[in-house]
């Protein structure tokens, strides 16, 4: 589905002019759809219907509390990598038994208090954390629920940066260490081996990758059955791409549909972690021009959104669209889109033809998805406000930071 579409000449989110919510909300803003994010959950949950599943959307990709309130009324379960995260879901109405907790560096005060609240499964990253698990579980005098998470060195052939399951990438255990692995797990008095798990990367647009590390694990499940450690559920990670520019990823549904093949004849529950394809195309970053600012090289709209409101063209050279919310009619110019910060790095798409003029309003698209959440306050910049629209309706679930938030936790030296 699409949900940021043109009518009468001005882009809308749903049933509201993207114009009438900078109009009220100010800029820069990032606008949300309901109807998006409840779309693109349910063709997971749809396509896993009938068979023992869950649905964990991945945190990271999108923690605004209005957003995970609306995925925890879907049903939805959730895949954390901190304590914060953890409290989140649980203010926004998430149920502890639908959480997984992934991440390489859990802490025991993170273990704690995931056990206190009874998540349903640690993805346990490595040996070490095997052992400290099972001490934190001792003295609680509880059992923590446990998959490994195996490094089946595929190549997700997607950026550096966000490939995991190599084998030289610092996640998991390498999947020739992981029977012993088990092994000690199965041994361990408070931890209850109960699943398979592995990521092996983001914004993945094709299948073969997963469909490999899929095999791999299998694999691994009927030779731990062999020595007597029973799995129940296999978790797949998130990982699946979306369209930014012109990728044609796989359809969720198209994907679990292949998976769901290759387990026929098997009891295993299936576990997702997705984020992205959630999340990205159901949100876009809301930014006014301030500036068009004419060199004898280069022509640059300079926006009031920053590096730090959107750092994924700056710190992934990632190609994400920017479109004019009341298209000008004229001869376009060839613009890179900059942003107030003092780094040449800081832009957020480059050579893109437009016909601009100042203040007009422009929307970078797909920016559900790693925006906000990695929003800094570089250069004090109070962070942007996020909106989700629902039809006709528009809530602000986060209120624009103000300045003196900013430092309000510094202290001048004493005297
Ligand atoms: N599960 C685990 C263990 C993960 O590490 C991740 C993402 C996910 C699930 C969700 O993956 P997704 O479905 O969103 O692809 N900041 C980067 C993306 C980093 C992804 C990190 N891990 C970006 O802006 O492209």
């Amino acid at each position: 589905m699409e949900a940021f579409n043109y009518r009468d000449g001005q882009l809308f989110a749903e049933g509201v002019a993207l114009s009438a919510i900078a109009e009220r909300f100010g800029t820069p803003t990032y606008v949300y759809s309901r109807a998006h994010i409840q779309a693109c959950y349910r063709a997971y949950a749809d396509a896993l219907a009938g068979m023992p599943h869950l649905v964990c959307f991945a945190v990271k990709a999108n923690s605004n509390l209005g957003v995970l309130n609306l995925l925890a009324r879907l049903g939805a379960g959730f895949d954390i990598v901190s304590r914060g995260e953890l409290e989140r879901v649980l203010a926004a109405g998430g149920k502890a038994e639908r959480i997984v907790f992934s991440g390489v560096g859990k802490t025991r005060d993170d273990m704690r208090r995931a056990l206190e609240v009874g998540v349903h499964c640690f993805n346990v990253e490595s040996i070490e954390e095997l052992e400290r698990l099972q001490q934190v579980a001792a003295e609680l005098g509880a059992r923590a629920p446990v998959s490994l998470r195996v490094n089946p060195d595929v190549d997700a052939g997607t950026h550096p940066y966000i490939s995991t399951g190599l084998k030289e990438n610092k996640f998991g255990i390498a999947i020739a260490e992981a029977e012993a692995a088990y092994g000690r797990a199965a041994e361990l008095p408070n931890l209850e081996v109960i699943g398979v798990d592995c990521h092996i990367g983001s914004q993945l647009t094709s299948m073969a990758p997963f469909l490999d590390a899929l095999d791999r694990l299998l694999g691994l499940i009927d030779r731990l059955a062999e020595r007597g450690i029973g799995i129940r559920h296999l978790d797949l990670g998130g990982g699946l791409g979306v369209r930014y520019r012109d990728e044609q990823p796989p359809q969720p549904g198209d994907y679990i549909r292949a998976v769901r093949e290759r387990l026929a004849g098997r009891e295993l529950g299936l576990v997702f972690e997705p984020g992205r394809s959630i999340v990205a195309n159901a949100g876009v970053l809301l930014t006014k021009v301030e500036y068009l600012k004419h060199t004898e090289h280069k022509d640059f709209a300079i926006v009031d959104a920053a590096m730090n409101d959107l750092i994924r063209p700056a710190l992934y050279d990632a190609w994400m669209d920017v479109v004019a919310v009341q298209p000008r009619t004229g001869e376009p110019r060839c613009y890179d889109l900059v942003g107030p910060i003092c780094e040449t790095g800081d832009f957020l798409g480059k050579d893109r033809e437009l016909v601009l003029a100042e203040g007009d309003l422009l929307a970078v698209r797909s920016a559900g998805a790693y925006g906000f959440v990695m929003s800094s306050n570089y250069n004090t910049r109070g962070r942007a406000a996020e909106v989700l629209v629902d039809g006709a309706a528009t809530f602000e679930v986060r209120r624009r930071e103000t300045l003196e938030e900013l430092y309000a936790g510094e202290s001048l030296l004493p005297e």
